[in-house]
């Protein structure tokens, strides 16, 4: 048995140096310390060895198995410190390889046109004012002298939320809000993005789109304001050669009323097919602001004056970068918007 004990220490000693993971070790030690192992059976033969052996024996057994325990749990040791070490090196971050590149963001193109408008009248010394998207029928209508049953009410069709209020269907309701607060003060100098909404959705019409307004109230504005102030804007916006043109109009809150062109920026007002052969687009409704919404601001019409216009972003933004599809600002297509 003593032969026995030392062939089993020799053989698990060898086979430890072949141990290469810790599983491996550990089917060795069930093999020779588990229940059922080398070293285990025969410690239960003891018994049947004659006394004057048995103690020689039992005592070399449990030193073979105390220090095959003790090399177990070194190796056992030895071999989680090399698999940490692995691991460690696997982990390694090269810290000298190029790094990822953070995507900038920018500002979707019609906030950057609106950004550019908004530099160029308020370096003309107008305000910025703002006012609600759910508005009241008075606001939005009334008060810019569109009765109930008006036909001018059929260009705007709206979004009604009840009889009484609605989406805002232009920028101008901003104007009576203005004016209610600032009355009697002047001058008013203000203009006023923002979102709008109307019952209309194809290529050039969005039932969600953007105004610019614009409002002058002072004593003795006259038509001659109005026509240097936006012309000064068209050529910010389009260049210095742009030629700008103005139509009679109609609009309930402003009197007289005017459309203003400029000459196409694809042809230069040789006539193409954005410009249907005219030579010139329709960019903005304008005129002197109508007697009637001055009092229902709370000015005196006898007193002062004023001019008004209001211009759609979609549509200068399209004609500013030559996009043909008013669809493409909404459809969040990055490989669009990262071209602006
Ligand atoms: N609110 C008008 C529209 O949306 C535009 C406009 C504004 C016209 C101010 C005249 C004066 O069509």
């Amino acid at each position: 048995m003593l032969e026995e004990l030392k062939n089993i220490k020799t053989s698990v000693e060898s086979r430890l140096n072949e141990v290469k993971t810790l599983e491996d070790l550990n089917e060795l030690k069930v093999k020779a310390l588990g229940r059922k192992g080398d070293i285990t059976l025969i410690l239960k033969r003891l018994k049947d060895i004659p006394p004057e052996q048995r103690v020689e024996v039992g005592k070399f057994a449990n030193e073979v198995k105390a220090s095959l325990e003790r090399m177990i749990e070194e190796k056992a040791r030895e071999l989680k410190k090399l698999e940490l070490d692995l691991r460690l090196m696997a982990e390694t971050i090269d810290v000298t390889l190029p790094g990822l590149p953070l995507i900038k963001g920018r500002k979707h193109p019609l906030t950057q046109v609106i950004d550019e408008i908004r530099d160029i009248f308020t370096s003309m010394g107008f305000a910025v004012a703002e006012g609600p998207e759910i508005e009241s029928d008075y606001y939005n209508f009334e008060a810019l002298n569109i009765p109930k049953e008006h036909p001018a009410r059929d260009m705007q069709d709206s979004f009604y939320i009840t009889e009484e209020i609605l989406l805002r269907t232009h920028t101008s309701p901003v104007q009576v809000r203005t004016m209610e607060k600032m009355a009697p003060q002047i001058p008013v100098k203000i203009i006023v993005p923002g979102r709008v909404y109307r019952r209309d959705d194809d290529a050039t019409h969005s039932p969600m789109f953007h105004q610019i307004e614009g409002l002058v109230i002072d004593e003795r504005i006259t038509f001659a304001h109005l026509k240097g102030t936006l012309m000064l804007f068209a050529q910010k916006v389009f260049g210095e050669d742009v030629k700008v043109r103005y139509r009679p109009s109609f609009f309930p809150f402003t009197e007289p009323s005017a459309e203003m062109d400029i000459s196409c920026v694809m042809c230069k007002g040789e006539g193409c097919r954005v410009c249907s052969y005219t030579g010139w687009l329709e960019i903005l409704g304008a005129g002197m602001v109508n007697p009637r919404v001055l009092e229902y601001g709370g000015y005196d019409p006898e007193k002062v004056s004023g001019f008004a216009f209001g211009m759609g972003v979609e549509r200068i933004a399209m004609l500013k970068y030559g996009i043909n599809d008013l669809r493409l600002f909404f459809e969040n297509d990055k490989r669009f918007l990262t071209q602006f």
